[in-house]
């Protein structure tokens, strides 16, 4: 189904189109005075121009940061705590902008925007909480005359690398956490998304969080991987927090080696969904449209594979393609019925198409969609896609297709599912379903993944660790652990005690 566009609201997030980078608590143009295009991907027009960073930006914020971080890191934890909770009221007040700026910059339906800014304010709000229970020990001595304890502290200066896919939630993610723990900061967003990086700096600024406390450096492509040598390159930043590809985390692992960066990473998924015989057959259907067509595809934790037991598979294949075509609504994501928007950019396009050509081309059948919409006037859309019949010959049993694809693989037995489930680099989400207890315990512990969602397509919130295992990354995002990203543990023994 396809909505019509509507394009009234633009003067709600016009103050966050933020041609400058925003540097030491000053809004800056970039030293070489450059600037990029950013582009709606609904419509491919320019929704405005950024600054372009090089180095020179790049090394300037640093130095703020660096300047800042004596007194921020010594501010008490309920300081630090005020603010967080004051960026967090302003985004909220400010929902409604920040939610359109999202879908104008990334397209994302509006409905999901404003998810986005919810689900992004929970962790300012959530890491404000956690900033004061930020506590040592004191530890039992083997010696009379010492006294043992560890404290904690913000590691330094926190370089920022953030995604399209969720503009504002990936930054408040790691922000927030950074900021609780008492490190500054310096923002290197996605080159498709500046916008919604700018607009929280502009609501910083607004909290009245101290100057060089954050700072923000967008970049057009071409510049990114000179932003991103720098940051693991300069000793002045001490931990490197970074959303993407898998690709792209081992070379920043790489070259933040030669300065011992320590290294937080959220990278691709591959995530298995399993539909046992026992599921809940419905309740599965409503799962996968949530895990599969979210953000149109475009999220880490997606459904990648989608493993159906045979005795239910038919039932399965006939109520999912029944659903996709009753609720999902293609379309601009300013139309309030849009449910899929468009694909960030024509390389995404691109890649989803030749995933399902390839599947196609090696016995996959099409029960639905499976085509680039062309009437669109050179944007980037692609139909909600249902094929069964995938095998593991095929790239999309291989590759994250990032896209609006569900591959039904069919199965037989549970040791099949998770050997195929787990023959795989990555793990960061995985899916089943199944009303089988026993079944339920055995599979949630052999899945070889970072989080798991039972019964259940939606899992990440603020309170709960998100991460992944093997080549999905490294460290935990959100939940307690999030904070302790940024900290060290010094450890003191205290000599010569009398008593
Ligand atoms: C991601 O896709 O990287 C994040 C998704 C989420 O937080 O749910």
């Amino acid at each position: 189904m396809l909505s019509s566009s509507s394009s009234s609201s633009a003067d709600q997030y016009q103050r966050f189109l933020i041609d400058q980078a925003y540097i030491g608590g000053q809004w800056r143009p970039a030293v070489s005075g450059s600037r990029f295009d950013v582009l709606n991907p609904a419509t491919s027009e320019v929704i405005g121009q950024a600054a372009e960073c090089s180095i020179e930006d790049a090394q300037a914020a640093v130095a703020a940061a660096k300047d800042a971080f004596p007194s921020w890191s010594t501010t008490t934890a309920k300081e630090r705590a005020q603010l967080l909770q004051r960026l967090y009221k302003l985004q909220l007040d400010n929902a409604e902008s920040l939610a359109r700026l999202i879908t104008a910059e990334m397209g994302k339906p509006l409905r999901e925007a404003r998810g986005e800014i919810g689900y992004g304010a929970s962790f300012l709000e959530w890491f404000a909480e956690e900033a004061r229970r930020i506590n040592g020990s004191i530890l039992q001595s083997p010696w009379k005359d010492k006294q043992l304890s560890y404290r904690k502290e913000a590691c330094g200066v926190a370089g920022i690398i953030t995604p399209w896919n969720f503009p504002n939630a990936m930054i408040t993610r790691k922000l927030g956490a950074a900021l609780a723990a008492g490190c500054t900061v310096v923002i290197n967003p996605a080159e498709d998304t500046p916008y919604s990086a700018l607009a929280l700096a502009a609501l910083a600024e607004e909290a009245h969080f101290p100057p060089g406390v954050i700072n923000v450096v967008p970049t057009s492509r071409q510049k990114t991987p000179e932003i991103g040598n720098f940051i693991c390159d300069t000793p002045d930043i001490s931990v490197i927090t970074f959303t993407g590809s898998t690709e792209v985390g081992k070379l920043l692992l790489k070259r933040g080696a030669n300065t011992v960066k320590r290294i937080v990473m959220e990278l691709g998924g591959d995530a298995p969904f399993i539909v046992f015989d026992s599921a809940d057959v419905q309740r599965a259907v409503e799962g996968s449209i949530v895990a599969k067509f979210r953000n149109a595809g475009q999220t880490c934790v997606c459904a990648n594979r989608i493993f159906v037991q045979e005795g239910i598979h038919d039932q399965f294949v006939a109520a999912l393609a029944a659903k996709m075509s009753s609720e999902l609504v293609i379309g601009n994501g300013m139309d309030e019925k849009t449910t899929v928007g468009p694909l960030i950019n024509d390389r995404a396009v691109e890649k989803v198409k030749s995933h399902v050509e390839d599947a196609l081309s090696k016995g996959a059948k099409l029960v639905q969609g499976g085509k680039k919409l062309t009437a669109k006037n050179n944007c980037y859309f692609y139909e909600p896609t249902l094929i069964t019949g995938a095998t593991k010959e095929m790239i999309i049993a291989k590759e994250e297709t990032f896209g609006p694809v569900a591959a039904i693989f069919k199965f037989k037995t549970e040791e099949e599912v998770l050997r195929h489930a787990n023959n795989c680099r990555r793990g960061l989400a995985g899916y089943f379903y199944s009303r089988d207890y026993a079944q339920i315990e055995r599979v949630a512990r052999k899945l070889e993944v970072g989080m798991i969602g039972i019964n259940d397509g939606l899992l990440s919130t603020c309170e709960a660790p998100f991460g992944g295992v093997k080549e999905s990354g490294l460290g935990r995002e959100g939940s307690h652990f999030g904070v302790d990203e940024f900290l060290h543990v010094k450890y003191v023994c205290l000599g010569g005690l009398q008593f």
